[in-house]
């Protein structure tokens, strides 16, 4: 599987993009949820997101994958500080290695368009939500910009459309989808439920 280039993970690790996760990101792809239980990042890096999240939550649990093997070391040194709250795992987002609904939320930040099968990744993270629990994210979307942002990545990138990923959260059966775009339409985030079983069908 394609890794990210070493001066991705540098942007990864370094303070202002920690800073920009937690004072800008982080609030404006949670919408005011306030996440109790445990949650699961798909494609977590690492771990910048799951760490703001753990500290602005000091009851939440968070499991933070990723398949690439430097990362998921790397996050086990950025949440090694909270103890027993954080468990960090390799998994592929495509095939995950949990059982079907285990977490209350799963966060997927700047992670679908580097999977090729963005929507095998999708149907997983539906899987492993509880019936009732979010999934939460944002995404670069298919424009000029981003296309040339990522220009020579080639196939490791699978950049989406909005009403694409709309289309596919639907099919899963998700309902309160609300997205919206920002940065000139370039990025959209997204975040939809798990029907309880009695209200599934609703749209
Ligand atoms: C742009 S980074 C975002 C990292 C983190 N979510 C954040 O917002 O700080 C994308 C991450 O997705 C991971 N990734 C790509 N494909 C994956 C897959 N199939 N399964 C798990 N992780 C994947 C990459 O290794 C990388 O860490």
């Amino acid at each position: 599987m394609p890794e990210m280039p070493p001066s991705a993970k540098a942007t990864l690790t370094s303070l202002p993009y920690r800073l920009l996760a937690r004072h800008v990101i982080l609030p404006w792809m949670l919408q005011g949820v306030q996440p109790t239980g445990e949650g699961l990042e798909i494609g977590a890096g690492v771990g910048a997101m799951s760490a703001q999240l753990l500290t602005l939550f000091p009851k939440f649990r968070m499991v933070a994958t990723d398949y690439d093997t430097e990362l998921v070391g790397m996050a086990e040194q950025v949440l090694s500080g909270f103890g027993r709250r954080a468990t960090v795992q390799r998994a592929d987002a495509a095939r995950l290695p949990f059982q079907d609904g285990r977490f209350d939320l799963v966060l997927s930040a700047a992670m679908l368009h580097h999977v090729i099968e963005w929507d095998s990744a999708l149907a997983e993270a539906v899987r492993v939500l509880r019936p009732g629990g979010r999934l939460i994210g944002y995404d670069m979307l298919d424009t000029v910009p981003i296309r040339l942002m990522h220009l020579g990545e080639g196939h490791t990138t699978s950049l989406l459309r909005s009403a694409q990923l709309e289309a596919a959260l639907r099919r899963l059966g998700m309902i309160g989808l609300q997205t919206k775009a920002a940065m000139g339409g370039n990025v959209m985030r997204f975040s939809a439920t798990k029907p309880e079983p009695e209200a599934a069908g609703q749209p």
